[in-house]
């Protein structure tokens, strides 16, 4: 029996404190967005009787109270109904569920740290999951090359501070780093605050060692920057959502903890100005420009307001942070001064501040990396994240506000300029029908008529799939669908996601 779902989660996470507080359990995604149910097998007390017998009885969550976070997502849309958690330590482990599983028609939904925006992360229906919690070791780490080789489940915070030590840092960061598993990151091919400068996980990722839903091992896992021996499989396994493979374990090449960060915040007057200053900053920042974000007056306003941060300067309509990494302090330092000195001038900036100060610049990132969660407290959030072509940017967000009239509390526009991706929130006091026709597929349309993405970063999911025609064609979805087939003919790996039941 669930008394209180509050209860079930003890968090210290404002995040996570906002996420949980003010709602009650979401509806079953199968009612909510009317699924049914494909024809796998259902999972029988001899199955669990066998999956005690590899993992044992603490790695095999049945309670229902044990089960229901790893049944919801974090953003509260999705909620499956699994009555299963399986949590191996090992790639062998994996292997042997995987293989009992593809036997008997069992379906699975891999699961990292749960923080998958579009409800990649949870069951549908009954699918088991199989958390990478405890697979979080470390195997080697070579502080000359920069190749770390980890567990799946290893937290991208903890793998960040562990490769500080040794002089490097991982090349990717994002706000939800606390909880988020390198394996999740990987499979969503994650982009985040420094894709501008480190690139995405294609690029980052040496190696990969995945499991196929048959049980067999790919040992793709090597930590070389170079490797042209035939075809490049881990990218397979790169953003591919859990649907062709478990990845367990990743290499990926971490960049020089650079020695000298500054970071600028600043206030703007319109949007127009927000791209000029990109540019200029691109010119004048040069090699050591690490960051370029945006976030408009509402998505600080809401972040302010619901999660009582401080914001370091006034109110603008635009608000714009540049981040510098490079390994000369004065230097940099002086460069982004006088870079905010420069566009004060030309009006460019209306008002900035800069930092090099760890708790200050801290201070600013969490405001605009807590902009992912303060719409919750308002109720409930549509969440996207499009790459649309920069000149087009923001268009949307006003066309979104007229669109919706007061049907929403809130649009917000707020995103990665450096990556051409944008993050649109729309907040409502709860999910309705109503007010999700008006925003889908419209978005999509609008976003496919300029050529961009329906998703940038967060991937396809649960929730996307029947508007991935928007940006992949026939053609492509044709060759989706049959490597799905040659990896997994029962499709037993995280069903009901990414591709569309027709092609
Ligand atoms: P989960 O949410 O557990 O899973 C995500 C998907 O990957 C699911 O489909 C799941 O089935 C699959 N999966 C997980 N682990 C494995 C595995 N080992 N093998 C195979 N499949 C697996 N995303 C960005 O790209 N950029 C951002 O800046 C960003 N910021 C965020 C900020 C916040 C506050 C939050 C809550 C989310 C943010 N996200 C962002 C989205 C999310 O954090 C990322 O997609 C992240 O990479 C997911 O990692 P995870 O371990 O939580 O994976
Ligand atoms: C971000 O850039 O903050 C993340 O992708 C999360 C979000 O879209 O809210
Ligand atoms: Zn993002």
């Amino acid at each position: 029996m669930i008394k209180s779902f509050v209860k079930l989660i003890s968090k210290n996470n404002v995040l996570e404190q906002i996420r949980y507080a003010s709602q009650a359990l979401p509806q079953l995604s199968s009612e909510k967005y009317n699924i049914k149910r494909k024809t796998f097998g259902t999972i029988e007390p001899s199955d669990v009787g066998y999956f005690r017998s590899i993992l044992g009885e603490e790695r095999v969550l049945t309670d229902e109270s044990d089960v229901l976070p790893y049944n919801i997502d974090w953003i509260k849309n999705c909620r499956g109904q699994s009555r299963v958690v399986l949590k191996p330590r090992s790639t062998e482990e994996v292997s042997t569920i995987l293989k009992y599983c593809n036997d008997k028609r069992l379906a699975v939904c891999p699961q990292g740290g749960n923080t998958g925006l579009v409800g990649g992360s949870v069951p549908v229906f009954d699918e088991i999951v199989i958390s990478f919690a405890l697979m979080n070791k470390i195997d080697t780490l070579d502080d000359l090359s920069g190749a770390l080789v980890c567990e799946a489940g290893c937290i991208l915070e903890n793998l960040d501070n562990y490769v500080r030590e040794h002089g490097l840092i991982m090349p990717l960061d994002l706000g939800a780093k606390g909880t988020c598993h390198i394996g999740g990151n990987t499979s969503t091919n994650a982009g985040g605050l420094r894709l501008l400068r480190y690139g995405n996980l294609h690029g980052s990722v040496l190696g990969i060692e995945a499991v196929k839903a048959d049980g067999t091992v790919i040992d793709c896992l090597r930590a070389l920057k170079k490797d042209n021996t035939g075809y490049h499989l881990k990218h397979l396994f790169i953003g591919s959502e859990g649907t062709l493979g478990l990845v367990t374990k990743v290499a990926i090449h971490c960049p020089v903890l650079p020695k000298s960060v500054n970071l600028g915040f600043f206030g703007v007057k319109n949007f127009e100005n927000v791209l000029k200053l990109y540019k200029s900053a691109k010119s004048k920042l040069g090699e050591i420009l690490s960051a370029f974000e945006m976030a408009d007056f509402d998505s600080i306003d809401c972040t302010v307001k619901n999660l009582k941060l401080p914001n370091p300067i006034s109110e603008y309509p635009f608000y714009v942070l540049v981040e510098t990494h490079g390994s000369d302090e004065a230097h940099d330092s002086e460069k982004l001064t006088r870079f905010l000195a420069s566009e004060m001038e030309t009006g460019l900036i209306v008002d900035g501040t800069v930092a090099s100060e760890p708790a200050k610049m801290q201070t600013i990132w969490n405001l605009r990396e807590s902009i992912a969660g303060a719409g919750l407290a308002g109720g409930y959030v549509f969440k996207y994240d499009v790459s649309i072509p920069l000149k087009n940017y923001y268009d949307l967000v006003p066309i979104l506000r007229k669109r919706l009239g007061d049907k929403a509390l809130k649009v917000f526009g707020y995103g990665h300029v450096g990556d051409g991706n944008i993050h649109i929130n729309v907040t409502v006091p709860q999910y309705t029908k109503e007010v999700s026709s008006l925003l889908e597929p419209y978005i999509f349309e609008e976003v496919s008529k300029v050529n961009g993405s329906i998703s940038a970063e967060h991937g396809i999911g649960f929730r996307k799939p029947m508007y991935i025609h928007y940006s992949k064609d026939q053609s492509a979805l044709q060759l989706m669908k049959d490597l799905k087939q040659l990896m997994d003919p029962n499709g037993i790996l995280n069903p009901y996601k990414v591709l569309p039941d027709a092609v």
